[in-house]
């Protein structure tokens, strides 16, 4: 499967920060076995677009609704008029921060889908959840709740992001990854049969040029989200030509 290497800038950059996405468009379309996409804040999609090259532009959360009296929100649709391409979901600072539950994180996903963007769903265990040995059945649960049933390998990507490994510099041990994204493939072929076999899921949480190797070698992991990582070309672009090593590996 084709890997996805996905950059989430969250509420960081300005627009001098677009140099940095000059240079991962140009990286990225030397890569041509790999999916690159950015996901820069709302305010900069507009100018991002147009130097972004093969690079997917995407939105970092949209409105459950088309439109209406949603003070501070944005659509769907408002994303694809900006060129965005995909749109994540339920990322954990969301579902912390904001309280997003698993029924509004579905009716977001659903509403990105409906309008034409992939929903890159974000599921993952805090860490009480993993000392206390519940990781695989509170993700199970989000994949449960979360997921539109409709959803196909062209609209729906998931991302597994373990919320103590977000920004912190740890991660799980490959097994404790590669355990969790068969355990995701499972479920993804539950809910959505024969499609869940092709439904990429990504690996989030401290992906760093040093580690991404290993990581992106576990059966099951089909690319990354990254978060500190994606903002510098320095960091990212590293990440991105790894992908592209390991994938041209994996499908010899
Ligand atoms: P991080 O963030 O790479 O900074 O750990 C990952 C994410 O939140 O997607």
């Amino acid at each position: 499967m084709r890997f996805l290497i996905a950059g989430n800038w969250k509420m960081n950059g300005s627009r001098a920060m677009l140099a940095e996405l000059d240079r991962i468009a140009e990286a990225a379309a030397a890569q041509t076995q790999v999916d690159v996409a950015i996901a820069p804040p709302f305010t900069l999609l507009a100018d991002a677009r147009p130097r972004a090259g093969q690079v997917w532009i995407g939105g970092q959360d949209c409105h459950q609704a088309a439109k209406g009296a949603h003070t501070g929100s944005i659509s769907a649709d408002m994303l694809i008029e900006m060129g965005a391409r995909f749109v994540i979901c339920g990322h954990s600072e969301r579902r912390a921060e904001f309280g997003e539950s698993d029924s509004l994180i579905q009716a977001k996903a659903q509403a990105a889908q409906t309008a034409g963007l992939t929903a890159i769903v974000c599921v993952g265990e805090d860490e009480p959840e993993r000392d206390e040995g519940r990781a695989v059945m509170v993700v199970a649960g989000e994949l449960d709740g979360s997921v539109p049933p409709a959803s196909n390998a062209r609209n729906l990507v998931i991302s597994y992001e373990p919320a103590w490994a977000i920004g912190t510099g740890r991660t799980p041990t490959m097994a404790e990854i590669c355990e969790m994204h068969a355990m995701i493939r499972a479920k993804l072929i539950q809910i959505l049969g024969e499609e869940g076999t092709r439904v990429r899921i990504l690996y989030g949480g401290s992906v760093n040029p040093g580690n991404a190797a290993q990581i992106l070698a576990c059966p099951d992991v089909n690319g990354a989200l990254i978060g500190g990582a994606s903002l510098t070309a320095d960091t990212f672009v590293p990440i991105v030509r790894t992908a592209s090593a390991v994938g041209a590996n994996v499908s010899q």
